[in-house]
């Protein structure tokens, strides 16, 4: 759904980390904070491994390309090393999430909240990344990994 990030063929890992955040009360989004309190560590590494195992998106409401956007958004890739710790095909490993056709209107609400330090993960690498990036560069980002296949 809009605005709301695509679970199929994540690391089981990085799903259990952001659900003991939002267990913790250290991640904040409505609704998940409310929805992962009381889950047991056991049935977070189950959830985890069940959307581990589903094949990932592209969501059915994907936008059209557009190739000047996109080659935008794979050149500040390629200069940010996303695909460094995200994998070259943005598979995602570990702690880092799958960016490979994650929705485009997740991925900019992700980015920004980065940059402007509204969200913190398990560690502060995203925001040291994101610091001070213009608004245009993250939509080229988010198109480009949206429609990465
Ligand atoms: C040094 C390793 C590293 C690099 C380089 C990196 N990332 Fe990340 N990224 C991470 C980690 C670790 C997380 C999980 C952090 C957390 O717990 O919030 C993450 C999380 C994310 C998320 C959140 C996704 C979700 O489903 O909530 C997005 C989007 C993202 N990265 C995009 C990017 C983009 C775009 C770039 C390049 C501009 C990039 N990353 C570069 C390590 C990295």
């Amino acid at each position: 759904m809009p605005g709301v990030p695509s679970l199929a063929g994540m690391p089981a890992e990085f799903t259990v980390l952001q659900m003991i955040l939002f267990r913790e009360g250290l991640r904040n989004a409505a609704p998940m904070t409310e929805l992962a309190r009381g889950l047991s560590d056991a049935e977070i590494e189950a959830l985890a491994a069940w959307y581990a195992a589903l094949p990932p998106g592209p969501p059915d409401d994907l936008p059209p390309r557009d190739p000047a956007l996109a080659e935008r958004g794979r050149a500040l890739s390629a200069r940010h090393n996303c695909g460094v710790c995200h994998l070259p095909d943005y598979r995602g490993r570990a702690q880092m999430p799958r960016l490979a056709a994650q929705r485009e209107d997740y991925l900019i609400h992700a980015l920004t909240e980065y940059r402007d330090n509204r969200r913190v993960g398990t560690d502060t690498q995203m925001n040291g990344i994101m610091y001070g990036m213009p608004d245009e560069d993250i939509a080229a980002l988010a198109h480009y990994l949206a429609h990465a296949p």
